[in-house]
């Protein structure tokens, strides 16, 4: 159990920079951080997530959680891409189960659904969700207040007031949950 700290068993160094990890942070025993990774206050990391910042950053904001089987890479700098793309993930996001999160940059309250793919590139603006098994071509931009689905993926719609509201709620439930394990978890 971790309690706003890494051991390491998970933190893994390279060259140099070592994770950065905020208050009431909680990772589970499983998963494994590399390098240029910053965590805010209150993030939660689940069973087996790989999240590699090794040829550039990876920064997730407070309240976001990162669920079962997420891996999070980011691209290196190169001629052809000076910055490379680094992967930014805001507050009070979701990322559900078995995702993959490559060089992109997701605004607050986002919903990232099982198992979706968003690519190199991508901006998703605050207040999205994305369905379940989407993949997000790179570079698209997902404007704010609209759900999208499939492969690729499309605008569906406008989200509904509920819709919107769970954004924010499901973070929530998860600062409430990865609180629990703190408390009771036991190894
Ligand atoms: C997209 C989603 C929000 C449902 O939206 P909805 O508007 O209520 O969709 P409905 O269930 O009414 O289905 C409407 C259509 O979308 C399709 N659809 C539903 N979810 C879809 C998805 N993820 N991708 C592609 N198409 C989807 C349905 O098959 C249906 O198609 P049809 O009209 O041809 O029959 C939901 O299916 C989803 O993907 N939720 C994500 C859940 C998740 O992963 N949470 C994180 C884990 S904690």
């Amino acid at each position: 159990m971790i309690k706003g700290k890494l051991t390491d068993t998970h933190s893994r160094s390279y060259r140099g920079i070592t994770p950065q990890i905020g208050n009431r942070v909680y990772i589970d025993a499983s998963a494994v951080l590399v390098g240029d990774i910053t965590l805010a206050d209150d993030v939660s990391i689940w069973p087996l997530v790989a999240a590699r910042g090794d040829v550039n950053t990876i920064t997730i904001g407070a309240r976001t959680n990162i669920q079962d089987g997420t891996v999070l890479h980011v691209t290196r700098k190169s001629s052809a891409n000076p910055e490379g793309n680094l992967l930014a993930i805001g507050e009070d996001v979701t990322v559900g189960h078995k995702c993959m999160l490559h060089g992109c940059v997701l605004g607050d309250r986002i919903l990232v659904g099982m198992g979706a793919i968003i690519m190199d590139g991508v901006i998703v603006e605050d207040d999205v969700f994305i369905g379940a098994g989407s993949l997000v071509p790179p570079n698209k931009i997902l404007k704010s207040g609209y759900l999208y689905v499939g492969n690729p993926v499309k605008q569906a719609r406008l989200l509904k007031g509920s819709e919107a509201s769970f954004l924010k709620q499901s973070a929530i439930n998860y600062v409430e949950l990865k609180d629990e394990y703190i408390e009771h978890e036991q190894v």
